[in-house]
């Protein structure tokens, strides 16, 4: 279940002009509620002029480096990104909610997998954690990432990337893509990841087959470019992982099915304590209605993407708005984005201890 608490910043170190990564001091007696998977995110509680924001950053660090660090870029306009970049200081204390996410596979010793990553931008900092993690647990898997970027020196964890790549040549290839190079590079590596570019990359760099684990996640764009291309050769979707960062950069206009108007007899569960409440289908959403009657619900995006706030519904039925985090596979088993549902039938149980 997650739920926040006070740690303690243990450092805050510039990657490039725009990004810092922050690491946090984690108490011994938290050690196993911060325990993650590589792939995923930290949610911070902020407090900006008044306000309380929730955003949520992917951990950068590898499951076994000991470490919990996340890594924020400037954005023009992001309140909470600008917030952490101006004002995060080694010493301070911030709400952190434990590790949740679903941008990853199983590891095991035995697997003799190839993760074929595609990043954009900030997108890396998931994959940094990707990369570091099969490095360290998979000793029979390789690893293949396409990075955009702008051009080198915006290129967040560069560096790191680089020795990585180095010291396991045989195991981890990287192709940087820049869309203004500063130097001479092939034309193949400048641009944008169009979709042409994508698939003369797979057909140059990659065998397909059903060893290949693809993970996407950068600026919109990027994403459906390279997933469209992956699907187009015919890969299995339940190897392709794409994470969004946010739902603005996500097409608004969904459409609004024509849901039947009905009040709804609402429970929500957590920490094993019922809160009954009436909810009209057409009105908030169950997570809104479920703090408004005092539940300590999860959430972050609100927006469809994290999948802070899932639950499971138990009984009856309900109807998603938008749904850019869950997995087919989840949605079958009865799981939901608690901030994009309605009720559909007279009684809904949705228990978020699941
Ligand atoms: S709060 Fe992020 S998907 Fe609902």
């Amino acid at each position: 279940m997650a739920k926040f608490h006070s740690l303690k910043i243990a450092d805050v170190s510039k990657e490039t002009a725009d990004c810092v990564s922050v690491a946090f001091d984690v108490p011994s007696l938290l050690k196993e509620e911060y325990k993650f998977i590589q792939g995923q995110y930290l949610t911070l509680k902020l407090f900006v002029k008044g306000e309380e924001l929730r955003r949520s950053y992917s951990v950068c660090s590898g499951v076994n480096e000991g470490e919990l660090r996340v890594a924020i870029k400037r954005v023009k306009d992001g309140k909470g990104s600008n917030f952490v970049y101006d004002n995060f200081k080694a010493g301070q204390e911030v709400e952190v909610m434990t590790p949740m996410g679903s941008f990853h596979s199983q590891m095991d010793p035995s697997h003799k997998k190839n993760y074929v990553l595609f990043a954009g931008g900030s997108g890396i900092t998931p994959m940094l954690s990707i990369v570091k993690t099969v490095l360290q647990s998979e000793q029979n898997s390789s690893l293949i990432l396409f990075y955009g970027n702008l051009n080198e020196e915006s290129t967040i964890f560069k560096k790191q990337l680089d020795e990585l790549a180095e010291k396991n040549s045989s195991r981890f290839k990287l192709h940087y893509i820049f869309e203004k190079p500063t130097s001479q590079i092939e034309e193949l590596y400048k641009g944008m990841l169009v979709k042409e570019k994508v698939k003369t990359h797979i057909d140059k760099h990659i065998v397909l087959s059903s060893d290949n684990e693809f993970f996407i996640c950068g600026p919109k764009p990027m994403m459906d470019n390279v997933r469209e291309t992956l699907e187009e050769n015919k890969i299995d979707k339940s190897r392709i992982h794409v994470e969004y960062f946010t739902s603005s950069s996500i097409d608004k206009e969904e459409k609004k099915s024509s849901i039947e108007k009905i009040i709804s007899k609402v429970t929500v569960v957590q920490y094993g304590m019922e809160t009954t409440f009436d909810l009209a289908s057409d009105k908030k959403a169950i997570l809104d209605a479920a703090i408004e009657h005092g539940v300590d619900a999860p959430f972050a995006c609100k927006g469809a993407v994290c999948a802070t706030c899932r639950g499971k519904v138990i009984e009856g039925k309900v109807h998603m708005d938008k749904n850019f985090a869950l997995t087919d596979a989840e949605v079958a088993e009865g799981f939901i984005l608690t901030c994009q549902s309605h009720p559909i039938t007279p009684v809904v149980k949705v228990d978020y201890d699941v």
